[in-house]
């Protein structure tokens, strides 16, 4: 099976876990959880400043945990949640470290350095955790009894009590032979890698551009609050009409989009410009460098979420912050969804202060778009 055929077959698994029911289903974690990250954001309004992607990546690898792979980061002994958590985020350090380092790229040779070693020790730990979770899930039948299936994705049911997680499909799948273990293990870890770093690295940068739009951010504010009231939480119809915050948050990540580039390595050839690419090449696909050009984007360094008010002008693959075509990102409406809540909640009852501006960031060079240093926010109540 060659590699198309694989993520062929593993996508088709995949796509009922993103469609709408089973997204209404992950409504209800995604719920609590926001509620509990409100929570950390009203402890910080003491401070001078936050550190908010720190705030932000503790919402989104709980939020996936729990729908990905059914568990709470709460639950397990706290101490394991937290380590499990560092090393997805050490893993991504060493990944990058040994990425610009050509002579670790031989597997021995990198095995021999403290990277490596360090490498080792943490992939270990987090496939402790995820099969220590996996099991679990795995064993409890009566879950995965209650989801039924029928050939047409928009026909299938769930039973019972107990909440869906991505991973149950993958066991579904595993019981009708379509997938092995390993294929399960492969897929749980690329949700876990895809889906949390994303959406924090989303929702960081869009705080901060906020915070230094008060303008736009009081917009915001007066659509959420025409919509829904002040105690309460926005249901899943609530966010659809939540136009005006869908455009802030397109524009964030126009301007920063976190998947600032992709890779494809091509089997024809290709001619860019006056240059043939010969088939076999790896092309990378500069998202950022694409959502900044002048022809497309009218004043691309501006922010100005009025852009995504009306019909584009751009061209229809010049804005890509989710990639585009069959290998797109699978977990778009999740993400957006995340979002939206976490935004509409907290801005609702927070206003959100510039201390980071964006003229000071200073980029990374790394897989996901990062800033050298901390990103801060000051955050104060709306009501006292
Ligand atoms: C703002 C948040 C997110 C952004 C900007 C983003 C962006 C992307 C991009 C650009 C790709 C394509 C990569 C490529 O072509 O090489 C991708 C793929 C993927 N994303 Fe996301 N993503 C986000 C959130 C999520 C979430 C929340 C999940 C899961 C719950 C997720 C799961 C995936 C998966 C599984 C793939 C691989 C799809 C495939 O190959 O079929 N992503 N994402």
């Amino acid at each position: 099976m060659d590699s198309g055929d694989k993520w062929r077959e593993r996508r088709k698994i995949l796509t009922p876990a993103f469609h709408f029911n089973i997204l209404r289903n992950f409504y209800t974690i995604l719920v609590e959880n926001t509620e509990k990250f409100v929570h950390q954001i009203d402890m910080e309004t003491t401070k001078e400043k936050s550190d908010i992607f720190d705030l932000v990546t503790d919402f989104t690898l709980k939020s996936l945990c729990e729908t990905a792979m059914g568990t709470k980061l709460d639950d397990e002994t706290s101490e394991f949640g937290r380590t499990y958590k560092n090393a997805i985020h050490d893993l991504g350090n060493i990944v990058l470290h040994r990425a610009q380092r050509v002579w670790m790229y031989p597997t021995f040779m990198f095995s021999l350095t403290k990277f490596g070693r360090t490498q080792k020790k943490l992939l270990d730990l987090i496939s402790s955790f995820r099969d220590r979770v996996v099991k679990k899930r795995r064993d409890d039948s009566i879950n995965v009894k209650n989801i039924h299936f029928n050939d047409n994705e928009d026909d299938f049911v769930i039973y019972g009590k107990k909440r869906l997680a991505m991973l149950d499909l993958l066991l579904e799948a595993e019981k009708n032979g379509t997938i092995n273990m390993q294929g399960v293990n492969e897929e749980v870890d690329t949700f876990m890698f895809e889906g949390h770093d994303t959406t924090a690295t989303a929702l960081q940068f869009t705080f901060m551009i906020l915070a230094n739009h008060q303008e736009i951010q009081d917009k915001i504010v007066e659509e959420c609050n025409a919509i829904v009231s002040a105690e309460k939480m926005p249901t899943m119809n609530d966010l659809s009409q939540m136009k005006y915050l869908d455009c802030c948050i397109k524009e964030s990540l126009r301007m920063f989009p976190p998947v600032f580039f992709i890779s494809r390595k091509i089997d024809e050839s290709v001619i860019l410009s006056t240059y043939e690419c010969p088939p076999g090449s790896e092309i990378h696909i500069m998202i950022r460098e694409l959502h900044h050009v002048c022809k497309q984007f009218e004043n691309p360094f501006d922010f100005r979420p009025e852009r995504f008010m009306k019909e584009p002008t751009w061209h229809q693959y010049a804005y890509i912050p989710f990639s585009a075509g069959p290998r797109n990102c699978i977990g778009q409406k999740f993400a957006m969804m995340e979002m939206k809540l976490a935004l509409s909640t907290v801005l609702r009852r927070y206003k959100v202060l510039a201390v980071t501006k964006p003229e000071d960031i200073s980029y990374l060079a790394d897989f996901i778009l990062r800033s050298k240093d901390p990103v801060y926010v000051k955050f104060e109540r709306r009501f006292t």
